[in-house]
């Protein structure tokens, strides 16, 4: 979806980078335009380089391209953020006099307004006749948020969580980055991330994930109105608003945290890279070269299978919950990609497995990906390919596909069959 976002000079306009990203994880493309004023709180440099499109508030920059029609056009989608009681006076008089205004009188698709201002200016007579003259005329105006304003006052008048806006702004489009699938309700469990074992304080073992594939599941997932967790190992991205987060480093604290937070999720999708052995003990002091003594050997020891785990708690549990796994495989001389992954779909016993074909320039910390997703209720394989988010989109769509099948029916029957306690002991 086109989607031009419009960054009106309120000091919430910091927390619409935030919404910014929660729009290009999900696949979208941005034109971003500031006000003049909008860019003494965030520079136009921040929305370039989080949009990856150049970004002007002149009218006369690009003229040839006539840059009013052509973005009022081709949007999708308007969202303007903070709609500034400036704003929705220009909009509602209709006076075109910068690129933003411009614009907004050239759109076709719905606009969606966000206001954020002091509760006396939202409240004030000539605010609401123009939300009423915008609402009137099919503009959507959203109501700002409650609680604690810029300065020591307080009352309506805060900017709407970035979270909220993405959903609303998906509602207005009918869309949501996943189609039609819905997991609104569903409480879902995400891993993201490269755990790393530590050797000692400074060292440890670890891998090339980058988590961009986990945190673009979350951003589907959100999008999609479930409530979402998202337990990070190491990432290189960050995380989308919206999402509850849990921080680990170690495969056994990413053990423990999704067990945990398994008891009450209708699905667990284990998209991190898990170190398979971990050294058998880590230094506490920093392990120095010596002359006198041989150099160190580091001996393995296995890291549990989380994700096996997470399979017979659920069976033993009688949990009706969805757990969806990850492969990386690279196949060899005794077998393909897709023989591994087949084989591991049934050693898991998880109910989705979606395998990637790695290798050092492919799959980790790129953009796109190339994935096949198994099912073992025995439906065709799916090919998916294309950006982290149009995969994230596809898985959510097989989550929500399974509604009909072993779909769980809802969070409250698996926090009453938990019987939360500590998770097993380790073998
Ligand atoms: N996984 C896990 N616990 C581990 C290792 C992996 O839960 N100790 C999960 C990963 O998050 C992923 C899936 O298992 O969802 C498959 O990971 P992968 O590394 O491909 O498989 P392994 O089980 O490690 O098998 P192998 O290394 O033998 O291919």
């Amino acid at each position: 979806m086109r989607i031009v976002l419009g960054v009106g000079g309120g000091i919430a306009a910091y927390k619409v980078a935030s919404l910014l990203r929660l729009f290009t994880e999900a696949g979208h493309s941005v034109t971003v335009i500031p006000t003049e004023a909008s860019t003494r709180f965030v520079g136009v440099a921040t929305w370039e380089a989080l949009s990856g499109h150049p970004v002007t508030n002149n009218v006369f920059d690009d003229v040839q391209n006539v840059n009013h029609v052509r973005l009022g056009h081709e949007a999708d989608l308007m969202v303007v953020a903070p709609a500034t009681a400036d704003l929705l006076a220009k909009a509602a008089t209709g006076q075109a006099n910068d690129l933003l205004s411009t614009t907004l009188l050239m759109a076709r698709g719905p606009v969606l307004f966000v206001p954020a201002m002091h509760t006396e200016m939202w409240q004030h007579a000539a605010t609401r006749a123009n939300v009423a003259t915008l609402r009137a005329r099919g503009g959507t105006v959203l109501e700002p948020a409650g609680g604690r304003l810029t300065g020591k006052d307080s009352g309506p008048g805060r900017l709407p969580e970035p979270a909220e806006i993405f959903a609303a702004a998906l509602a207005l489009t009918g869309t949501n980055p996943s189609g039609a699938a819905s997991l609104a309700g569903r409480t879902v469990t995400i891993t993201a991330g490269g755990t790393r074992e530590p050797l000692d304080p400074v060292r440890f073992l670890g891998n090339r994930s980058s988590g961009k594939q986990g945190v673009a599941l979350a951003a589907a997932a959100l999008a999609a109105g479930a409530r979402v967790r998202l337990i990070c190992a190491h990432l290189e991205v960050p995380t989308p608003a919206g999402v509850e987060l849990v921080s680990v480093e170690t495969a056994l604290e990413l053990r423990a945290a999704t067990l945990d937070a398994a008891a009450d999720s209708d699905v667990v999708i284990m998209a991190a890279a898990v170190a398979d052995f971990r050294p058998d003990r880590s230094s506490d002091s920093k392990i120095k070269k010596r002359d006198d003594v041989a150099d160190p050997v580091i001996t393995l020891v296995r890291n549990p299978d989380i994700l096996a785990e997470l399979v017979h708690e659920r069976n033993a549990r009688q949990r009706r919950q969805l757990i969806i796994g990850f492969a990386a495989e690279t196949g060899d001389d005794h077998g393909n990609v897709l023989d591994y992954a087949l084989a591991k779909l049934t050693r898991k016993g998880c109910d989705l497995l979606v395998v990637n074909q790695v290798g050092v320039d492919r799959v980790f910390g790129q953009d796109r990906n190339e994935v096949v997703i198994l099912d073992r209720g025995g439906k065709a394989p799916l090919e998916v390919s294309g950006s982290k988010a149009e995969v994230a989109a596809a898985v959510v769509r097989e989550i929500d596909a399974r509604r009909t099948g072993t779909w769980p029916s809802d969070a409250a029957s698996n926090r009453a069959n938990a019987h939360r306690g500590p998770a097993r002991p380790l073998d």
